[in-house]
């Protein structure tokens, strides 16, 4: 890791105590850090105890004709390699997640283009109100890293999550963040690991008509292709993802095409090609109805359920494989429920992938945000933690671009 540039925004509350001793990791560490004081900021910590750790001069107003000519607030956060937020307060989260710049710290944070982390420290009803709760999904959700606070007793005297996470552990999750490969798509970075790399990935599940009114499908939410995607994305990759009927936005820079059955998920995979790389992350429907139904199916009165002739969809995995535009790099998903490792093993010959990803799903991994992951590779099996979707698919999509470093 290359020494960072950190741009510190203070926020008052207690535990900005904790932000001075920060300072010194991050200074010890070889880093550089320029403090941003908020005005809340000012009553728990001195703009001198931050000047003295950091060696830079402290800024607080946005009003500062000086600086405003000599050092723009823009240029401030973007002179920075990433955006800290120490502690991160119920206010401050909260104008985060509005967009609200009505002081430097918030208007820097508007204005920047570098990766933004929030520690959140604050009372645990605050933490754990609604309020706070959709303010941190929804800046989760628009990129910034935020920690979970620690859970103990609070200097306010009440017990729970809220407290601000040790400076070390901050500084671990800091280095871990700057390791990432920068996304090719932030203002300023010349192209990620997968730059002008065609990626094909499906995701989300196939409906398979039975009439007009019903259908066929598999369990799947999408989450996990489209965080493929958008990780892929990320590192430069130019995406074709092919989604079945879902409830997601569509990545940042991914180019989606929609589609419900699995005969129109090959059709569509086959016009995308050639690419450089799939990952078939779709839970594709085995079975279409022989014959789907014009009208929507009646009861005839006579007690009996009607018969349902199904017919074998296409694999558009092993059909892929065995094609003549077949992608240097072909990625299968296994779902398992037992044995997942060795089906994994056995899909992977099966359907002629280079790799395939299995994950157990026995437990709550359908419509949930986390996964454990086993990589079944050419020469191996690389069982990896349970992670969060999201960096499953970050944890992936690096995979990919060692591939084609
Ligand atoms: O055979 P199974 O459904 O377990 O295989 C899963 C893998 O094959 C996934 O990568 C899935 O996207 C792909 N698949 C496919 N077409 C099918 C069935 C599965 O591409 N008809």
């Amino acid at each position: 890791m290359i020494a960072p540039r950190i741009l510190l925004i203070v926020g008052g509350g207690i535990a900005a105590y904790k932000a001075c001793e920060l300072v010194r990791l991050i200074r010890k560490a070889g880093g550089s850090t320029r403090c941003v004081l908020t005005e809340g900021g000012s009553h728990f910590v001195t703009p001198m105890a931050l000047a003295a750790l950091s060696e830079q001069e402290v800024h607080s107003s946005l009003w500062d004709l000086k600086n405003e000519t000599e050092m723009g607030h823009i240029q401030l956060s973007r002179e920075a390699d990433l955006v800290v937020v120490c502690p991160a307060t119920a206010d401050l989260i909260a104008k985060m997640a509005a967009g609200i710049a009505d002081d430097l710290a918030t208007t820097l944070l508007l204005a920047t283009d570098k990766p933004v982390v929030a520690v959140p420290a604050m009372n645990v009803r605050m933490w754990l109100h609604p309020a706070t709760q959709r303010n941190v999904a929804r800046l989760r959700a628009d990129g910034v890293t935020v920690l979970d606070p620690d859970e103990g007793a609070m200097a306010c005297g009440e017990f729970g999550p809220g407290r601000l996470p040790e400076p070390p552990f901050i500084w671990g999750e800091i280095e871990k963040l700057m390791d990432r490969p920068r996304p090719a798509s932030a203002p300023g970075v010349e192209g990620g690991g997968l730059a002008g790399r065609h990626i094909l990935v499906t995701a989300g599940p196939t409906h398979e008509p039975i009439d007009p009114v019903r259908y066929i499908a598999n369990r799947s939410s999408g989450k996990q292709g489209y965080a493929i995607a958008g990780a892929l994305a990320e590192l430069g990759a130019r995406v074709t993802l092919v989604s079945g009927p879902v409830a997601l936005p569509t990545p940042p820079g991914v180019h989606r095409i929609d589609v419900e059955s699995a005969r129109e998920m090959a059709a569509a995979v086959d016009a995308a090609l050639p690419a450089d790389v799939a990952v078939m992350v779709a839970a594709v429907a085995d079975w279409r109805a022989e014959d789907a139904c014009g009208q929507k199916i009646k009861k005839d009165g006579s007690g009996l359920p009607p018969t349902l002739a199904l017919a074998e969809n296409p694999d558009i995995l092993a059909g892929l494989a065995a094609g003549s535009r077949r992608p240097r790099l072909l990625i299968g998903f296994a779902a398992e429920t037992e044995n997942v490792i060795p089906h994994a093993i056995a899909k992977r010959d099966r359907k002629q992938a280079d790799w395939i990803v299995a994950n157990d799903v026995s437990g709550d991994v359908m419509g949930g945000d986390s996964n454990r992951i086993h990589l079944v590779t050419g020469t191996g099996v690389e069982s990896w933690d349970r992670l969060t979707k999201d960096d499953v698919a970050r944890r992936l999509a690096a995979r990919i671009a060692d591939e084609f470093a």
